[in-house]
């Protein structure tokens, strides 16, 4: 590593401690994935066996991914573009691994450009909670709603322009004054607020089936492409393989450990995710309704609970704040190796970067707006069979979850494991002697391979 400080390793830009990358990073690991998605996945495929086979993939997976992607941030300490073309220059090695960094910038973006769309729903839902919309409710009635929300390409757009416009705030006022604060605000406000969830659903009389469901696996009930889903979902969850955590990482002392901080990240991740599960499992059971209902498990299917019990007006609202936490403070870090690119390759500031950034996946996500509504029955790519049916944010979800997240792992997993010389290696990663050696097994041969297959499942 050479001894020249990086743009980003300057004491004014680095994050003021441990716990502040640390909120940051599980800030943006924590998010829909694991408030919306992991439930309803968890529904679908069964719940105890799904969740075991999923905690291991965090752990075999997304944690090796997680700790080299942050240990190759913080040595180039640059945007992921500008990080993996010092370090491929340091290590002499090819060019083609470049990809990883533009894979990141991309991605990201895309992501961005689609997650903002859904991020605005739970801004739509805090307020009809808290105007009691789903007071004396039925299921009919609540699913109305929601696909009176879809249709309207309008409100959508508007729920979407407000959500982006909060992330290029926070982001705009730069990395010690904007985000350090903001997750150090949200974050503990997150986990407080779904203690409050888990406690309240502890009194609905069905916490006990809900906790039988998510934690005896019944391997009966978990298929093949369960268990691919279960790793797919780990990469999500986890951020990795898309530079966001290569940016995060640019950003962290030289003198912090980052085994620690990714296993401390990755815990935090997976507890937000089961207490989440516990918060709404209960709530389903209670209320009779479908474990297994899919995407809309939380925004039709929770406003039912929502409707029905003491309290719901607060608890819904409450609920869907929550939701919209997690879903800014990962959304900040998906603008941020787009800011990080456009000030180093456009010499631009942080505002107009993040301005710019931001106002360009807004217009892409303009895309997700009607594929709700007005582009429904639009599939682009409809005349290739494999995508049939698939809508404009289908396509963006599938190329970003099932594509570019999967593969940028993958070559992250190789780059650290094998490509990149060794020399000051465990210092740099915080292991040492057994650890370090099982480590690198695990990061050459295991993680590469659990990645290989989902992409491959994907792809078949
Ligand atoms: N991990 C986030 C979530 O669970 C999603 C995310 C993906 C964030 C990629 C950043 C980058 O919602």
């Amino acid at each position: 590593m050479s001894e020249t400080v990086h743009p980003h390793q300057q004491a004014s830009s680095l994050w003021t401690s441990r716990m502040a990358f640390i909120l940051a990073a599980a800030g943006s690991a924590v998010g829909l994935g694991n408030i919306w998605k992991f439930p309803y996945i968890t529904g679908e495929n069964g719940g105890g066996a799904f969740v075991l086979v999923y905690l291991a993939c965090i752990f075999l997976i997304g944690v090796p991914v997680l700790i080299a992607e942050i240990m190759i941030g913080r040595r180039g300490s640059q945007s992921p573009v500008a990080t993996m073309r010092t370090l491929t220059k340091a290590e002499g090695t090819s060019k083609g691994w470049r990809i990883i960094g533009w894979n990141g910038v991309v991605a990201s973006f895309l992501v961005l450009s689609f997650y903002a769309v859904i991020g605005g729903w739970s801004l739509v839902y805090i307020g009809k909670a808290a105007l009691g919309s789903f007071v004396g409710a039925d299921a009919e009635a609540i699913g109305g709603q929601f696909n009176n929300l879809l249709a309207n390409p309008w409100e959508l757009l508007l729920w979407h322009t407000v959500f982006m416009a909060i992330v290029v705030f926070i982001v705009g006022r730069g990395i010690r004054s904007g985000l350090e604060k903001a997750v150090a605000l949200l974050m503990p406000m997150l986990f407080l607020l779904l203690i409050v969830m888990v406690f309240y659903a502890m009194n609905s009389g069905s916490f006990g089936r809900a906790v039988s469901f998510m934690f005896s696996p019944d391997f009966s009930r978990l298929t093949t492409e369960g268990v691919l889903i279960a790793l797919g979902h780990a990469a999500f969850t986890l951020s990795i393989g898309i530079g966001v955590l290569m940016a995060y990482g640019s950003y962290l002392p030289k003198n912090i450990n980052i085994a620690k901080t990714a296993m401390t990240i990755a815990v935090l991740d997976t507890s937000v995710a089961l207490l989440a599960g516990l918060a709404i499992f209960p709530l389903v059971f209670a209320n009779g309704l479908e474990a297994g209902a899919g995407p809309g498990l939380i925004f039709v299917t929770l406003p039912l609970a929502f409707g029905q019990m003491g309290g719901g007006i607060l608890f819904g609202a409450l609920f869907f704040a929550l939701l919209l936490v997690a879903a800014i403070t990962s959304a900040i870090s998906m603008l941020e190796p787009v800011v990080e690119w456009l000030e180093e390759h456009k010499g631009a500031n942080r505002v107009k970067s993040a301005l710019a950034g931001g106002f360009a996946a807004w217009f892409m996500g303009i895309g997700t707006v009607l594929s709700f509504n007005l582009w429904g029955d639009v599939h682009p790519l409809g005349f290739i069979g494999f995508f049939e049916g698939k809508t404009v944010f289908d396509l963006l979800d599938f190329l970003v979850s099932n594509v570019m997240m999967p593969l940028g792992g993958l070559a992250i997993a190789l780059f650290a494991g094998w490509a990149i010389r060794r020399e000051g290696l465990a210092e740099d990663i915080g292991l040492k002697g057994g650890a370090y050696k099982a480590f690198m097994v695990i990061l050459k041969f295991v993680t590469p391979a659990g990645i290989a297959i989902v992409f491959l499942y994907n792809l078949i």
